[in-house]
């Protein structure tokens, strides 16, 4: 019985592949193909001739996420909004010579050490050790060529329901100042949910501080918006971690009760930014980090966003202690970004999950110590909807 049903039903299944295959076949020379969905390609060369590669990410949703190796920099992330029109919601430039010099990390991963640490210095069982400085005395992000600066290898690859691309660099002993040897990898991956999921990895051959993050500067109004301030943002965190002049956390965890700082409701971002909170104008506008709200490990939600022009949504979720919320307050209209828009003060806002600053010289901080053995493993979760 089974024997002569099975054929029969080959039959058809050929058949329906034939009719499929011939529709295809009719309307080639009409339209294209649907584009892959992960694709590489030569992308630019830097200045001293290396080749850099993009990765280009896409769904059956229409979002697309394209990477480039240098900085394993996310270039462009394209959204649907309410009524289902797609368009570019990061900030970002359309060749690589611009990221090479003193940039603002416009989606980069960022690293050894995302955010600052103090002087530059800190210490590890005793053993003291000094990093580069690039931000008045403080080491930030990585130091002068950190991880936005390196040429990273891509392994694309694509999954039943995902396509994504692991990028790996080895961090040399001694680089920036930072004890060991530190094999990373960061893996972007595209879901059909809208997700753009970033998992860090890294091992390394002597205790050494790690605290990788992301760094694209959101707009959800897309392409053609100029600032944020009209975003409305919630941020899952009932304190902050104060700075002084520097930048530098004071070391309290301060509650963010009746401050400019209280995102527990949704608010627009602009509705405080120019208070006169002392903290503020330390910042010269939100660039804090917040002390997310966790019971235990695990994806906690760090922050929702959402424009109301075009009803874009963003959600982060992290298993990471803190979030930097930063919003462009140094973009000075002096960077000319893709299709010629030039990127004024607060053209984006960026939610940097991570470690809180400076935690290698504040030990009641959550730690960020990796010694030999152990394996620093955490995960960022971008959801794009639209509402
Ligand atoms: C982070 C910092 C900011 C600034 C930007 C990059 O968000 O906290 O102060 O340095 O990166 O321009």
């Amino acid at each position: 019985m089974t024997n002569h049903v099975r054929p029969s039903l080959f039959v058809l299944l050929l058949a329906s592949l034939a009719a499929g295959c011939s529709r295809e076949a009719t309307s080639a020379g009409m339209q294209n193909p649907p584009p892959a969905k992960v694709t590489q390609t030569p992308f630019d060369r830097l200045p001293d001739g290396r080749p850099v590669d993009l990765v280009t990410l896409r769904n059956d949703a229409g979002v697309e996420v394209r990477i480039m190796t240098y900085g394993a920099t996310v270039l462009s992330i394209r959204t649907p909004d309410r009524t289902g029109a797609l368009d570019d919601i990061v900030l970002g430039v359309d060749t690589v010579l611009p990221y090479t010099g003193a940039s603002p990390y416009m989606g980069a991963i960022v690293g050894r050490y995302g955010n600052r640490i103090a002087k530059g210095r800190f210490a590890i069982d005793g053993a003291a050790f000094t990093l580069a400085t690039n931000n008045g005395p403080n080491h930030l992000h990585g130091g002068v060529v950190g991880f936005d600066k390196r040429i990273w290898t891509s392994e694309p690859f694509s999954n039943a329901n995902t396509v994504g691309v692991t990028f790996s660099y080895l961090s040399a002993d001694g680089e920036e100042g930072y004890p060991g040897a530190l094999k990373s990898s960061v893996t972007y991956t595209l879901t059909e949910k809208n997700q753009l999921i970033i998992d860090y990895h890294a091992t390394t051959d002597k205790p050494t501080v790690v605290n990788l993050t992301h760094h694209s500067y959101f707009n959800l109004a897309g392409s053609k918006a100029t600032d944020v301030l009209g975003t409305v943002l919630t941020i899952n965190a009932d304190r902050y971690t104060p700075v002084d002049s520097g930048l530098i956390p004071t070391g309290e965890l301060a509650p963010v009760t009746g401050t400019p700082f209280d995102f527990r409701t949704p608010t627009a971002i602009g509705a405080r930014i120019d208070s006169a909170d002392a903290q503020i104008k330390l910042g010269n506008g939100y660039d804090h980090n917040w002390v997310l709200n966790r019971q235990g490990a695990g994806l906690v939600m760090a922050a929702m966003a959402s424009d109301p022009l075009t009803g874009r949504t963003l959600e982060v979720q992290t298993t990471e202690p803190g979030l930097q919320f930063y919003t462009g307050n140094f973009l000075d209209g002096s960077l000319t970004g893709k299709g010629g828009r030039v990127y004024g003060r607060r053209a984006g806002f960026c939610l940097e999950t991570q470690h809180y600053p400076d935690s290698p010289n504040h030990p009641a901080f959550p730690t960020t110590t990796l010694r030999p053995g152990e394996v620093y493993k955490t995960q960022t979760v971008f959801t794009f909807g639209a509402k």
